[in-house]
């Protein structure tokens, strides 16, 4: 992939993934949520919040496995978009190991065991609906996890600008989740008590930026997941009435094609397989209610992250 010469370390090139603070090592296992003004944020620095967990030896964000809590989705419905590879299809695999009938949406057919496949939805089609609607044939769905995004492969800044990429990256990153969540929620499949993830990004912090992006750059991207997070907190406020609880969730930095370019950075940054990353996701779903609907939180360590 075509990187330019002009970027900068480490964090500059990272700026789109995961996290935690040395203030903040503590283990957020409680069931029962902080007020929003009490609840601790995480830290913008991605590998000082790595090398801060790795020193204190925090379980949370250095051994998902010691507060793992999969449990509540046993015999749920789970959708997953864009579930066919990286951390899509980890996140389904994990909910089928876990006991939820999984149902995964893809733009290619394909063949996923023990999986049920909606083919041909792409989630820049108007049209989604139609075949989500029809793919679904009534299935209502407890989780839905809007997880399908892009990010182009080449460094934008004022020598590059891709305009076709940025309008595509917001297209399937911002605009999809929200056409998908529509087309769920106006077929009635989405009951009272569902859970929506939205699988946005740290890219979409704006406060972050000065941290993540000092030389600025990403512009697509990080437009696109700040689109998301905007729509995600929308969606939450509309859902209330409804009973659905929502959540942006950055799943943290996880080893897939989409990161493949920042490779060199995995270990310190603490990239992880994504079938880790995937458990961590499915334990913050867990914890997505009515009480903590709307907010943006991390995967990596269960601490918000500012807009
Ligand atoms: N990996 C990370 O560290 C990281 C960090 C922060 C946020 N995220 C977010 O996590 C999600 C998954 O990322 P990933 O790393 O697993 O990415 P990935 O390996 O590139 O996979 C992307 C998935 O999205 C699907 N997709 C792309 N465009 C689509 C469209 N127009 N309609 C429907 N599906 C589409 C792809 O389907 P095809 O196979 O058909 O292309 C694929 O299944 C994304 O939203 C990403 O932004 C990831």
């Amino acid at each position: 992939m075509s990187q330019c010469p002009a970027r900068t370390p480490a964090i500059v090139l990272a700026s789109f993934v995961a996290g935690i603070a040395f203030a903040h090592l503590v283990c957020h296992c409680s069931s029962s949520p902080k007020p929003a003004e009490e609840e601790e944020f995480t830290i913008a620095n991605q590998p000082q919040r790595f090398a801060n967990a790795k020193e204190a030896n925090n379980g949370r964000v250095m051994n998902i496995e010691e507060v793992y809590e999969p449990g509540y989705c046993k015999g749920k419905t789970v959708l997953v978009t864009g579930g066919n590879r990286g951390l899509g299809f980890a996140i389904a695999s994990e909910f089928l190991k876990q006991g939820a009938r999984v149902i995964v949406t893809v733009r290619s057919p394909v063949k996923l065991e023990g999986m049920e496949v909606i083919s041909g939805v792409d989630v820049t089609d108007d049209k989604v609906a139609e075949v989500l609607t029809k793919g679904l044939a009534g299935a209502q769905v407890d989780i839905l996890v809007n997880n399908a995004g892009y990010f182009m492969e080449a460094v934008e800044n004022m020598a590059h600008i891709d305009f076709k990429e940025d309008l595509s990256m917001i297209d399937i990153c911002a605009v999809g989740p929200l056409r998908v969540t529509q087309a769920l929620f106006n077929a009635q499949l989405l009951p009272r008590g569902a859970r929506v993830a939205m699988i946005t990004s740290q890219g979409g912090s704006i406060s972050w930026r000065t941290v993540q992006n000092p030389q600025g750059g990403d512009y697509g991207h990080h437009m696109s997941k700040a689109a998301a997070n905007m729509m995600g907190a929308l969606v939450s406020q509309e859902f209330k009435q409804h009973g659905i609880a929502v959540a942006n969730l950055h799943p943290g930095f996880n080893k897939t094609d989409m990161t493949a370019k920042y490779k060199h950075i995995w270990a310190v940054e603490g990239a992880v397989d994504s079938a880790v990353g995937a458990k961590r996701v499915v334990h913050e779903i867990g914890k997505i209610s009515m009480e903590t609907t709307g907010r943006f939180i991390n995967c990596e360590d269960g601490l918000r992250i500012p807009w």
